[in-house]
């Protein structure tokens, strides 16, 4: 079935929330949690290890009912299932988008053109379980009879950032094995790591969905010059393996088949690295931790799929979110981990979120006439509060924030702990309450009458912030997984109710085009026609 085209702005449930938010949109947080001494426990979703705090946010009981309304108005119900069973939802590419089949379980039935691709999933889930055992364990060796001590992954974009955010989140539960990630087509990246590397000792993995993307290639080509000044060309089928859709390219780089990973065009490239994508991860952790990351999205898949909406996690947060995107007017989220393994989940959360729900055409082919993709940012507390908090708490914009947590720390020093928690809790509490004028004053009573009146106003806090806590027990790989199985249904969830084609990304083509046709005159003596300003900065460039 295809989606639903439904423009949101045409539904009842929008017009009601644009009278609502005239009548609210001053409405305190604090306020609400005055009238009401179970708000916490009543806005609050516990489900296995996560508990998801949405009370510190500008919504009452009726601000939910009518974003929930706005769900059932725009078909989501009809879209998830749409969704789960592979229907064409990725309509101007003709194709399914079911990441979720990858972490489906075995037995379970998915249709694609009439083949239940459950059975491949596995198959390729098998390969890559006993590739990294092999190649963990020293039973795969280099050329030189040595085991493997390091792991190159090349790719970029979704073939690079799920892999290094999970990698590095994962780090507490890696083994022996060092990982390396080379993306930017910036020859100093790729150069940089090589000189830390050992041929005879580095397993190399090309991640590429189509095999075409030039920066993949380039430094996939440096890679194997650089090799092969140690090896020689038969060397490369010990050395270098491949994930892609794209099986007749990766026989032309010399790649031997038992070390091609295939993938399918029902994966998109952000939501990958469940797939032969995640080569890397599974080297870094283990198989048995690849797998819990999986079964981990299984879980909050289920839930997202079976849920009644009010108590749905990804449904939630995806209406609070559109809630301040359309009605506020709030151009940007913060997702702030506490955790320094999560130092890279905003950077992955933005091709996720912004090349997803980047959009202004809907789904009719028309210009939209409300706000689509949310811009994300974020960066781990509590260094965050030393950079840009400040803004957050006391400049002019609406930012709602997210804030993750856990309950318990990896190596379980509960001093440092507690005083990470303590922020994190702290944070919340003083983004809602702010500072008012005559708390501030208090604060300064020692000061001169007239110095206390020249300062308090900058002391004052207005407060109101609205963020959503997700405090989750553990960060294990299984935790992991639903937390970015979370993120992707809210992709999804917004994506239905702004009624554009998440699944696509024509956007990034453009600049690619470009880059091709200036790259072929860089040789030349010649410059092609541009605009004065490229004209001259190509000129300086060259000479
Ligand atoms: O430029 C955008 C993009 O197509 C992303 O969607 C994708 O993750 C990335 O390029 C890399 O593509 P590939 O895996 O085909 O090399």
């Amino acid at each position: 079935m295809a989606l639903p085209k439904i423009d949101p702005t045409t539904t009842k449930a929008w017009n009601k929330l644009l009278a609502h938010y005239e009548q609210h949109k001053d409405t305190q947080i604090k306020e609400l949690f005055a009238a009401d001494k179970d708000r916490g426990k009543n806005l609050m979703l516990s489900w296995n290890d996560f508990l998801v705090d949405y009370s510190k946010n500008r919504i009452t009981e009726e601000t939910l009912s009518l974003l929930f309304e706005l769900a059932e108005e725009v078909g989501l119900k009809g879209a998830i299932k749409s969704y789960f069973e592979g229907d064409l939802i990725n309509q101007t590419e003709g194709r399914a988008v079911l990441h979720t089949a990858l972490r489906a379980k075995k037995g379970d039935k998915i249709f694609v053109d009439g083949e239940n691709i459950v059975d491949e999933v596995f198959e390729v889930r098998e390969k890559i379980k006993s590739f990294s055992e092999e190649v963990i364990s020293g039973k795969r060796k280099g050329f030189t009879g040595k085991a493997f001590t390091d792991v190159v992954n090349i790719g970029i974009g979704g073939s690079d950032l799920g892999p290094v955010m999970v990698t590095e989140a994962l780090k507490f539960y890696k083994n022996h094995l060092k990982m390396h990630f080379v993306s930017n087509v910036d020859g100093d990246h790729v150069h940089e790591v090589l000189k830390e590397l050992d041929p005879e000792t580095t397993l190399f993995v090309i991640v590429s969905k189509t095999f075409t993307t030039q920066e993949t290639l380039t430094n996939a080509l440096t890679i194997k010059k650089w090799f092969l000044k140690s090896a020689a060309e038969k060397d490369v089928a010990l050395h270098f393996a491949a994930v892609s859709t794209n099986l007749e390219k990766i026989g032309e780089f010399g790649i031997a088949d038992e070390n091609v990973f295939p993938m399918w065009d029902w994966v998109g490239g952000r939501f990958s690295l469940w797939s032969a994508v995640g080569l890397s991860i599974a080297l870094s952790v283990g198989y048995e931790n690849f797998e819990e990351l999986l079964d981990g999205a299984h879980e909050m898949d289920l839930h997202f799929k079976e849920i009644p909406f009010q108590k749905n996690i990804p449904v939630v947060l995806a209406l609070i979110s559109v809630w301040y995107n359309n009605f506020f007017g709030a151009e940007t989220e913060a997702i702030i981990p506490y955790t320094q393994y999560l130092h890279r989940f905003s950077a992955y959360l933005q091709q996720g979120i912004m090349e997803s729900n980047g959009k202004s055409v809907d789904r009719n082919g028309n210009r939209v006439s409300h706000q689509t993709g949310t811009i994300i940012w974020g960066e781990p507390g509590t260094n965050s509060q030393h950079a840009f908090f400040q803004l957050i708490h006391q400049g002019t914009k609406l930012i709602p924030t997210d804030f993750i947590g856990f309950k318990e720390s990896l190596y379980g020093d509960k001093d440092h702990h507690d005083k990470l928690m303590a922020n994190f809790f702290a944070q919340t509490e003083a983004l809602m309450n702010g500072k008012t004028a005559e708390e501030a004053k208090a604060e300064l009573k020692k000061l001169p009458e007239d110095q206390l009146q020249a300062l308090y106003p900058f002391k004052v806090f207005e407060g109101n912030k609205p963020t959503n806590t997700i405090l989750i027990k553990k960060l294990t790989p299984k935790s992991l997984g639903a937390l970015i199985a979370l993120y992707e249904h809210k992709i999804f969830v917004q994506g239905i109710v702004w009624n554009i084609f998440s699944y696509d990304q024509w956007g990034v083509e453009l600049g690619k085009q470009l880059a091709n046709t200036i790259l072929s005159e860089m040789g030349n003596s010649e410059i092609g026609k541009h605009d004065s300003s490229t004209l001259h900065l190509l000129q300086f460039f060259k000479e």
